[in-house]
C-alpha cells in the first residue's frame, strides 16, 4: 500500500528565486566570453550542476578551454553567485511555503531537501528555514546530478522512507525528470507546457495544494 511518507523539494525556483540569480551569474559569464545566453537556454539549465551548465555554455560557444581556464570560470560564477544571495533573508521565502510546511508537518509528513546546489545549506540558512527539514541532502556526496535521480534518492534513504511514497517538487525539467527516474509522484512548479513530465503542476508555490497533491498522488497509484 501507498502511503504519503515525504515530500522533497528542489530549493532554487521552489523555495526562493535564486534561480534568476544563478542566471544573472551565469549570462554574465557568457557575455565575458561573447556567447549568448538567454532565458531558453536558462531554462534547460535548471536544475543542471555547475560544472555541466558551465559547459554547456562553452559548447553553445565552440569554445575549448582548459582546465585551469575552466576552474577559474566556475570561481567567478560562483564568487558573483555568493555576492548575488549574500541578499537573501526569510523575506525572499516564495509565498505559500511556510503555509505548505505547516500543512505537511500536521499530517506528519516529513520535510526532505533535494537540491542540485553546493550552496544550498547557505541559502537555506539564510531564509531562515533550516530547522523545518528532516533532512537535507548534499549535492557533493551524490555521483550523478539531475536528471539521475541520485539526490531524491539519497534524501529518501536519509529519511528512511521508501522512493514510492515520496513526492517531489521541482521547477526544472532536468529535476522532474531526476523526480520520475526516482520512482517517486512529481509535482511541478511552473508552466506545464515546460514541465510535461510532471504528475501535476501548480504555476507557483502560493497554489501548492496538499490536499490536491495527496489525492492525485494516491490516485496516481490504483
Ligand atoms: C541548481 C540550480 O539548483 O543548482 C542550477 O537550478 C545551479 O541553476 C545548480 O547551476 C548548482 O548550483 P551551485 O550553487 O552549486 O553552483
Ligand atoms: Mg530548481
Amino acid at each position: 500500500m501507498m502511503t504519503t511518507d515525504a515530500v522533497i523539494f528542489d530549493l532554487d525556483g521552489v523555495l526562493t528565486d535564486t534561480a534568476e540569480l544563478h542566471f544573472i551569474a551565469w549570462q554574465a559569464i557568457a557575455n565575458k566570453l561573447n556567447i549568448t545566453f538567454d532565458k531558453e537556454d536558462n531554462e534547460k539549465l535548471k536544475g543542471v550542476d555547475r560544472e555541466n551548465s558551465l559547459k554547456y555554455i562553452l559548447a553553445k560557444g565552440n569554445l575549448a578551454v582548459g582546465t585551469a581556464k575552466f576552474e577559474q570560470l566556475l570561481k567567478e560564477k560562483n564568487d558573483q553567485y555568493l555576492t548575488l544571495i549574500n541578499e537573501v533573508n526569510p523575506s525572499h521565502l516564495f509565498d505559500g511555503v511556510l503555509s505548505c510546511f505547516a500543512a505537511l508537518k500536521k499530517s506528519n509528513v516529513k520535510i526532505g531537501l533535494a537540491s542540485a546546489s553546493k550552496n544550498a545549506s547557505l541559502v537555506i540558512s539564510k531564509l531562515g528555514i533550516e530547522h523545518l527539514f528532516d533532512f537535507i541532502g548534499d549535492a557533493a556526496s551524490v555521483a550523478n546530478s539531475k536528471p539521475a535521480p541520485d539526490i531524491f534518492l539519497s534524501v529518501a534513504h536519509g529519511l528512511n522512507v521508501l522512493p514510492k511514497n515520496c513526492i517531489g517538487v521541482e521547477d526544472a525539467v532536468a529535476g522532474v525528470r531526476a523526480i520520475k527516474s526516482a520512482n517517486m509522484f512529481a509535482v511541478g512548479i511552473g508552466d506545464n507546457q515546460i514541465l510535461t513530465q510532471a504528475d501535476l503542476v501548480f504555476p507557483s508555490m502560493s497554489e501548492f495544494d496538499f490536499n490536491q497533491v495527496e489525492t492525485a498522488f494516491l490516485l496516481s497509484a490504483t
